[in-house]
């Protein structure tokens, strides 16, 4: 069965009628947040309106709000290809990397190492470094190289050492689109007996996530970029789970993921992510299993956006004074790209976009070493991210604009 068409799926958007100097508003920054179907926002209402409780109380909209939860544990389960009492949430990827480095470093002996990467948002980097400071750890960076936009392999391979702990490593970057082989790269973390901890937060956007294939012991992600609300989400592998030494309340849960939970979490934003997913399994809608629904649509995302990377790709590089940057649409990358435009800056560079209706953002994106290592620490590059709601014709106006900016 065919997946939606984009134009389709832009239906589904209350927020594509929008029009900004009389065009039509172009959304080009899902690798910041995407926008959000009529379906997310429903279920959020829905659950806020009629079933709005806190969790395990023996009353009807408690009961609710537990059966609720585990319903969107068990969309982000098949999300992730993980099972649902792998599954966390928290504020957010940044606020569950702070948590979760804390609580695998109370194992740590000073003088243990982790290993972090130049091309990662700091999100996966300083929770890193920071805890390695609290707890006498030593980090070691593995360096990109500037003109692919890659990893450089030989440098992660030679980063472990018997004293190596964890790897923390991006699967794809925000800033640059670049793919990491992160199967790979747990493999070899695993084989000096470290653990891999991986940010999927860009690459969830993009591609189907499978844990069991990557074979990593954590992965962490944000619904927020895959058409839900602002929430994070972890998977944990079981038996990690059962045995980390989490900061926590003693009266709290230790059950599946509320293990590694805080508090009073938003419930809304937990149903809307479980929306989210089934948002997206909804596009594939011959499918057998949510999961395969899954694959499909992932499949079909992966093919539009590499068409329209690769015609940005081609056309921008072809603009004098544009330089692109990132691996080619040859290698392993998402439809995210990012330029620059001589003699404008990156700001610059928006609000000309802004004023044709295309809205895209610019800066460093937290990937703040990518954007030092490039040599434009000063004022970052203009990211472009195609979306499932972007269209050719989006595209085709983001060239003319920087053609004419340029001219
Ligand atoms: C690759 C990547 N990792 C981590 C983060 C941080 O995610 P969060 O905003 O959920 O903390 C982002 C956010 O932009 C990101 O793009």
């Amino acid at each position: 069965m065919a997946v939606l068409s984009v134009e389709a799926i832009r239906a589904l958007f209350p927020s594509m009628q929008r029009t900004h100097n009389g065009l039509p508003v172009a959304y080009l920054d899902g690798p910041g947040g995407t926008q959000v179907p009529a379906s997310v926002a429903d279920a959020m209402r829905d659950y806020l309106l009629h079933h709005n409780a806190n969790t395990h109380w023996a009353y009807p909209t408690s009961e609710e709000t537990d059966a609720m939860l585990a319903s969107a544990r068990a969309a982000l389960g098949d999300f992730l290809g993980a099972a649902p009492d792998e599954v966390a949430f928290g504020a957010n990827m940044t606020t569950l990397t702070f948590h979760l480095s804390r609580a695998l470093a109370r194992a740590w002996q000073p003088g243990d190492e982790v290993i972090v990467t130049e091309l990662d948002h700091h999100a996966n980097v300083d929770p890193w470094r920071q805890v390695a400071r609290d707890a006498g750890l030593v980090v070691r960076t593995v360096p990109f190289d500037v003109t692919t936009g890659e990893l450089q392999w030989a440098a992660l391979e030679a980063a472990f050492t018997s004293r190596t702990r964890l790897l923390a490593i991006g699967a794809a970057s925000n800033a640059l689109g670049t793919i990491s082989d992160v199967t790979a790269a747990a493999r070899l973390a695993h084989a000096s007996g470290a653990l891999c901890y991986v940010d999927a937060v860009h690459f969830a956007a993009h591609e189907l996530v499978d844990v069991r294939a990557i074979d990593c012991d954590i992965l962490v992600c944000s619904p927020y970029k895959f058409y839900g609300p602002h929430v994070g989400t972890a998977f944990v592998r079981r038996e990690l789970l059962a045995r980390l030494d989490v900061p926590k309340l003693a009266p709290a849960g230790n059950e599946g993921g509320e293990r590694v939970e805080t508090g009073t979490l938003s419930h809304e934003a937990m149903v809307g992510a479980g929306a989210a997913v089934d948002f997206l399994a909804s596009l594939a809608p011959g499918a057998t299993s949510r999961r395969a629904a899954l694959a499909e649509t992932f499949a079909a995302l992966h093919a539009r956006g590499l068409v329209q990377v690769t015609r940005l790709w081609d056309s921008l590089r072809a603009i004098p004074g544009v330089t692109v940057y990132g691996p080619p649409p040859t290698r392993p990358r998402t439809s995210t790209l990012s330029f620059v435009l001589r003699g404008h800056t990156s700001t610059e560079l928006a609000r000309h976009l802004v004023s044709r209706g295309l809205f895209a953002s610019n800066g460093d994106f937290y990937a703040q070493t990518v954007i030092e290592r490039l040599g434009h620490a000063d004022d970052g590059l203009l990211r472009i991210g195609c979306s499932a709601y972007t269209t050719d014709e989006e595209i085709e106006r983001v060239i003319a604009a920087v053609q004419a900016l340029a001219a």
